[in-house]
């Protein structure tokens, strides 16, 4: 219970999201029930099984009650456990949903609706009898109440039972009915924007962008050798750069890190309370034969069925990928006014060996909803995934992790592989066959994740592919990817993936889940290969109203950016998701430019207004919510469409002209193709 505590806290200072993935109360994924349930009228995407619907059954008959409407709406309730929304309809520790009440006392609340059939009539052990004894769970023993024997009136019963927005997009409280029903009215075909504006802040290739925690307009910047800088962001329209000293970085761990074409630092994050305690954390790579602090186990193990004699790489866990805290160097009292960190790591929170030198993601990150750290680990390597490592449920790699780094670790048998605690609610506490670091498996390369800053339940990565297809995934709570198993939606060889296979831990091909976005090599570029997803942002800021359906607009637009490798300079996303919080993306390439007015002037592809990026590390997000790219040519951040002479008819107050040519579809570009394929032969391993 100790370990739950700080999570209980989290979730009740940050109220459950008014817009939310399809997630039932156990956090994970909705299964495919495509024939329905017996008793509860749900089907396609639920939260129950056969077993569960039929101990709902038992339970609702045992409540032997007599007045049909009343029976039909505890029904309706009861079975609200199976909507595939269940996540976000629960308060924590109740097992009755959000009855909607608004307006109250109307014939539109439901809870109105539940206390007007249900008060005058008899139910034996009712769920609201339980509810208010405070039990989580279970039944009471046999005793028969009415509504009015617990509650004086509708207002007292709605103040205990009911809430949340009831509009007609709600998916925070429950209205009688399955929320797929509200949420399918939504639908409208998406309107993509008709271009991007960025402006270039900066010449320098950064790799992470991480906002200050203290919510102002500074954000940390790091750069793959292993160096952090403080930076100043300017206001928009300014004309003014990024504010950067160069010279002075905030820390510089390069003689810690072990930086090559593949390795480097990959990850930095600040702790949530990080003003108070001047707490962050770097991700990187180290190399034993060079650092004396760089040992650990290997990440190929016979726990594993691996053999680092045997597979074939010339150095097997000589390179490592390391989490490891550091702390600012300022006044204790004020650590957010610190602009030094110090070099001297803190806290070794993971080592890991890695059996080859390329896909080993390393992003971290903490999640906004529950302040976890959370550890993106690539399968490590090799053609096919060849020991199988991210569907091994006792391995680390190809998984992504979430460990508390708040709560120190107990002595217990757990043989965790860092100095860290598990979170209670972890995937390991029902599945004692997995890690108990594990939070998802099945991937690749979790190059760089992103949490909207709107809905924190929806977690998206961009999971790079191996020869064929891209993918962006929707990362739930034990969710099982399909690597090396699938590639996106296309099955791996299987003699080759099934080389060394070891199946006692190997998890099974059920429940796997496919990407919610992706592509085919062959739609961007023939050459194979060639092609590798970077990553996304949902876009949330209002400096570009085309990109944000307005979030008092009920249709809200989601869009997802993501960037390949392309000779145009054209291959950027933005994708929409309708009907609201149903998972169901629709992307549109769109085209970017550069700000006529852009502090530094940027490249461009040639007889185009398109900008030329170069290759593209990264997104960010600052604390106004405002999208970077981070691109081996600079740091460029999303601007207000007109100036790029983009139309975007919700922007106010400006004059909008045509938008600029098509990109220019002949190869006459031959300046960018080389760059890009340079970069590609330079950093393409890594991925
Ligand atoms: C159910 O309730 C009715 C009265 O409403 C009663 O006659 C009957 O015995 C009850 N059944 C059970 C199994 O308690
Ligand atoms: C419930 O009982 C109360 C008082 O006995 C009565 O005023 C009310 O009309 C009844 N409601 C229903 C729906 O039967
Ligand atoms: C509750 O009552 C039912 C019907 O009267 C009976 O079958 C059951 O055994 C009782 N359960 C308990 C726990 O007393
Ligand atoms: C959604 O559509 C259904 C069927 O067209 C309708 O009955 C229902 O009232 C609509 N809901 C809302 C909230 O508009
Ligand atoms: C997914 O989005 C597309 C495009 O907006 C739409 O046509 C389609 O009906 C949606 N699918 C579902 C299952 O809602
Ligand atoms: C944040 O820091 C303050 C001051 O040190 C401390 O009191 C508080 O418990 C911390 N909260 C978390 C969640 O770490
Ligand atoms: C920390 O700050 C103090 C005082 O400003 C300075 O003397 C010291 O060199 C700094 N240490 C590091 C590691 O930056
Ligand atoms: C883990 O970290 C804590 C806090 O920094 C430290 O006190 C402890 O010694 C560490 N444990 C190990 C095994 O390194
Ligand atoms: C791999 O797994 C399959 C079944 O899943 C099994 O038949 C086969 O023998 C395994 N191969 C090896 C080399 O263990
Ligand atoms: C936008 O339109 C203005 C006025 O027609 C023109 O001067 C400017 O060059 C255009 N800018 C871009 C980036 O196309």
């Amino acid at each position: 219970m100790e370990v739950f505590l700080p999570l209980l806290g989290l979730l009740l200072m940050y109220p459950y999201p008014s817009f939310s993935l399809p997630m039932c109360t156990t956090l994970r994924a909705p299964v495919i029930a495509k024939d329905g349930l017996a008793f509860c009228p749900y089907k396609g995407r639920v939260c129950c099984d056969s077993t569960k619907d039929s101990q709902l059954q038992m339970q609702f008959e045992a409540m032997n009650i007599s007045d049909p409407n009343c029976a039909s709406a505890i029904k309706s309730i009861l079975c609200a456990t199976c909507d595939e929304f269940s996540g976000n309809l629960f308060k924590v520790e109740s097992h009755i949903p959000l009855l909607c009440d608004t307006p109250p006392d109307s014939k539109q609340s439901f809870c109105t609706h539940v206390w007007d059939t249900c008060q005058n009539v008899s139910i034996r052990n009712s769920p609201f009898a339980t509810s208010l004894q405070g039990a989580a769970a279970g039944f009471p023993h046999n005793t028969s109440s009415k509504l009015t024997d617990l509650w004086q009136s509708r207002s007292d019963f709605c103040t205990a039972f009911g809430g949340g927005g009831g509009g007609p997009d709600a998916a925070d409280c429950f209205n009688g009915r399955p929320l797929q029903q509200l949420n399918s009215n939504s639908t409208q075909p998406p309107v993509p924007p008709k271009g991007m504006c960025l402006e270039r802040l900066g010449d320098k290739g950064y790799i992470n962008m991480a906002a200050h925690p203290d919510g102002s307009d500074r954000a940390f910047f790091s750069d793959l050798p292993g160096r952090i800088w403080l930076a100043t962001i300017p206001t928009h329209a300014s004309g003014q750069a990024l504010g950067i000293d160069e010279s002075a970085p905030f820390v510089d761990l390069t003689d810690q890190v072990k930086y090559d074409t593949v390795f480097g630092l990959m990850g930095i994050a600040f702790h949530p309370n990080f003003t108070q305690n001047g707490r962050f954390f770097a991700s990187f790579n180290c190399d034993k034969e060079t650092s004396t602090t760089c040992s650990g186990r290997c990440g190929c193990n016979s726990d594993v069925g691996c053999d680092p004699s045997k597979i074939g790489s010339d150095h097997p866990c000589q390179y490592h990928n390391v989490v490891a805290e550091y702390t600012v160097n300022g006044t204790s009292s004020q650590p957010a006014k610190a602009t030094k960190g110090k070099p001297t790591e803190m806290r070794r929170i993971l080592t890991i060996g890695l059996p080859f030198t390329n896909s080993h993601g390393g992003q971290i990150l903490f999640g906004p909803h529950d302040g976890y750290l959370y550890i993106m680990l690539g399968d490590g390597g090799g053609r096919n995934g060849p020991f199988r490592l991210a569907q091994n449920k006792k391995s680390l790699l190809g998984k992504i992790i979430r460990v508390d780094v708040d709560t120190t670790p107990k002595a217990d048998d757990l043989n965790l592989w860092g100095n860290y605690s598990i979170p209670r609610d972890n995937p390991y506490f029902e599945d004692k066959e997995l890690l108990p670091e594990i939070w998802a498996l099945g991937l690749r390369n979790p190059w760089r994740c992103s949490f909207d800053s709107q809905r924190p339940s929806y977690f998206l990565c961009t999971d790079i592919g191996q020869d064929r297809y891209e993918e962006i995934d929707v990362i739930t709570k034990g969710g099982n990817y399909g690597w090396s198993i699938y590639e996106g939606h296309l099955p791996v060889d299987s003699q080759q993936s099934s080389k060394n296979n070891q199946t006692t831990s190997d998890s099974t091909e059920t429940d796997l889940i496919f990407p919610a976005m992706g592509y085919h090599h062959s739609d961007i570029n023939k050459k194979e290969g060639s092609a590798a997803i970077t990553g996304g942002s949902f876009y949330r800021s209002t400096t570009d109203p085309c990109m944000y359906g307005s979030i008092l607009d009920l249709e809200i637009c989601s869009n997802y950016l993501r960037q390949t490798y392309d000779l145009y300079a054209t291959a950027l996303w933005a994708a929409a998701e309708t009907p609201t919080n149903s998972g169901n993306f629709t992307s549109t390439s769109i085209p970017f430019g550069c700000a006529r007015d852009s502090p530094l002037e940027c490249n461009s592809v040639p007889n185009t207004n398109l900008a030329a990026l170069g290759y593209i590390y990264s997104f960010g997000e600052d604390n106004k919510k405002d999208v970077y790219i981070l691109a081996s040519t600079g740091v460029y951040r999303v601007v207000q469409p007109s100036r790029c002479n983009y139309s975007c008819t919700k922007e106010s107050g400006t004059q909008v002209q045509t938008p600029g040519s098509p990109p220019s579809s002949s190869g006459n570009n031959l300046e960018i193709v080389l760059y890009i394929s340079l970069i590609l032969v330079l950093v393409g391993y890594m991925l």
